[in-house]
């Protein structure tokens, strides 16, 4: 079967998407790297001027590539123009990445994992959370430009950054910019006032395995970067073990929900969403 008869199954919404292969920090130019992207064999690389390419293996056709938010990305569709976010513009931004990171699971279940504040005390007891501050208060889902917000989430942490020890209330904003990318704003313990920004981008290999970009734009000035990215690398490692054991490894949709205003309202919100576009790739069908 040819690429081009895999590629049809797949419903618009999801392949003419932008999807990330990989952040700034990783690829060495001149080496040639070989990755998966819904379901098809991808090669990429950056080319002896540094520039960013990418290659359908099976067909050697060059793939539409795209370098934005620290990240490098590829279509193997008709994308439109990619989100836009504001903050990594800001000069007083430190940007970073941490290593990508693999997991056997939906890309959507990886979203899903990232929009739930539930699992801090439990998942990430010392930094994002500890008992017992189990409650999430209420916070505000709303749909705004085809794009799922959810706000005034707030949550006490007790290390919330790798430079602030010590609990505070941490803000939380999601945007949910595209079926598999997330961004997440959280207080600044070193600026209380503005916002740190951590943006999860899921690569889609398959319908069950992703790779996960995660690169961020700070304001903290006074840890190193390598600091900075091992706090948020060992966060994620700590995810890991959740979702590599979802059962099933694909996200079941529900639809015709109204949107709850609980703890789980963000997830039930995002579900909704992915239904309402007609996502089916990475989702769980009933037999
Ligand atoms: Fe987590």
């Amino acid at each position: 079967m040819g690429c081009e008869g895999v590629n049809m199954k797949i419903e618009s919404v999801v392949l003419d998407q932008w999807y990330p292969v990989a952040t700034e920090n990783m690829p060495v130019a001149g080496k040639a790297y070989h990755t998966q992207l819904l379901g098809q064999p991808i090669e990429y690389g950056l080319d002896e001027n540094a520039a960013f390419y990418a290659i359908q293996c099976n067909t050697r056709v060059r793939l539409p590539v795209f370098r934005q938010h620290y990240t490098y990305w590829v279509s193997l569709g008709n994308p439109p123009a990619l989100f836009d976010i504001p903050e990594f513009h800001e000069a007083e931004r430190r940007v970073l990445a941490t290593v990508p990171v693999c997991v056997r699971a939906s890309g959507l279940r990886v979203i899903e994992n990232f929009l739930d504040m539930a699992h801090f005390p439990f998942v990430h007891e010392g930094t994002l959370g500890e008992m017992p501050y189990t409650a999430v208060k209420p916070y505000r889902v709303e749909i705004e430009n085809d794009e799922l917000y959810a706000r005034d989430g707030e949550f006490y942490q007790p290390m919330a950054a790798f430079s602030h020890e010590g609990g505070m209330n941490i803000a939380y904003i999601y945007r949910v910019c595209s079926p598999f990318s997330a961004l997440l704003y959280k207080t600044c313990p070193l600026q209380p006032a503005k916002k740190d920004l951590v943006c999860l981008f899921v690569q889609p290999c398959d319908e069950d395995r992703s790779i996960v970009h995660m690169p961020m734009a700070y304001l903290d000035d006074s840890a190193s970067l390598e600091d900075l990215r091992l706090f948020r690398q060992s966060i994620l490692g700590q995810d890991l073990a959740i979702l590599n054991n979802q059962v099933p490894r694909k996200l079941p949709l529900l639809s015709d929900l109204e949107i709850s205003t609980g703890a789980d309202a963000s997830s039930l919100a995002y579900r909704h969403w992915l239904s309402e576009k007609g996502v089916s790739y990475g989702t769980f069908q009933n037999p």
